[in-house]
């Protein structure tokens, strides 16, 4: 009985992931046009114009909730199923706690973006983004975000890669290459603000 319903909330969880994961990879390669300000200010004039910016809002929050749903009911069967703890534990495992907190600090982050992000005077969101990120603190609190999550869509891909018989460093260290490449590129465009622009 636990088994199929496991599998189900794990199929969810992957798809609302893969989600975002698309939808990551398609707000770091137009956030890069940053470095190109006409480009940059262009594509979001069109997005910000239509029901574009809304339409994908809403997908992301709903992708956000039900990933979120799927992992704390898959928790909750595996607490079940588990009734007594590993005697032994692997060397590089983290603990509970840290964990919880990682993805707690996670979700606040995502959050505060979002909510930071909506308050953008829509029509100059190349000088808000500047404005932002003058701050060390933004700068700082960015990168760690973008760091925690870093972590967690590596493990996560980790998990998947397992699940799919996948276990060779080639795929691992595909994996490491792609989210570093997608970490860097949001990571550049706080960094450059704060660091290189006047
Ligand atoms: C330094 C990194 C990032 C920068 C510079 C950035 C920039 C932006 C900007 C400029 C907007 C507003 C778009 C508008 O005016 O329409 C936005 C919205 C948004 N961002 Fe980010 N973002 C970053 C990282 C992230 C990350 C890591 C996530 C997800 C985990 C994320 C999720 C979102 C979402 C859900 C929205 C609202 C939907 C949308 O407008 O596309 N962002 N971001």
């Amino acid at each position: 009985m636990i088994k199929p319903l496991l599998q189900l909330q794990k199929r969810t969880m992957a798809l609302a992931g893969m989600v975002m994961a698309v939808y990551l990879i398609f707000h770091m390669l137009t956030n890069l046009t940053f470095f190109t300000e006409t480009s940059f200010s262009a594509f979001y004039y069109w997005y910000n114009d239509g029901v574009a910016r809304w339409l994908v809002l809403f997908t992301m929050i709903m992708a956000i909730a039900i990933h979120v749903k799927a992992a704390v009911r898959i928790r909750k069967v595996n607490a079940k199923a588990r009734v007594t703890d590993y005697t032994k534990h692997d060397k590089f495992k983290i603990p509970a706690l840290m964990v919880t907190a990682s993805i707690v600090f996670l979700l606040t982050f995502i959050v505060v973006h979002i909510f930071q992000t909506l308050l953008f005077d829509a029509t100059d969101t190349f000088n808000e983004l500047t404005l932002l990120f003058k701050s060390i603190w933004m700068v700082l609190f960015y990168l760690a975000g973008l760091f925690v999550l870093m972590m967690h869509l590596q493990h996560s891909l980790a998990n998947v890669l397992q699940t799919l018989g996948k276990t060779s460093i080639t795929y691992h260290s595909l994996v490491w290459a792609g989210t570093l490449l997608l970490m860097g590129g949001f990571a550049s465009i706080p960094l450059y603000i704060y660091f290189v622009m006047p």
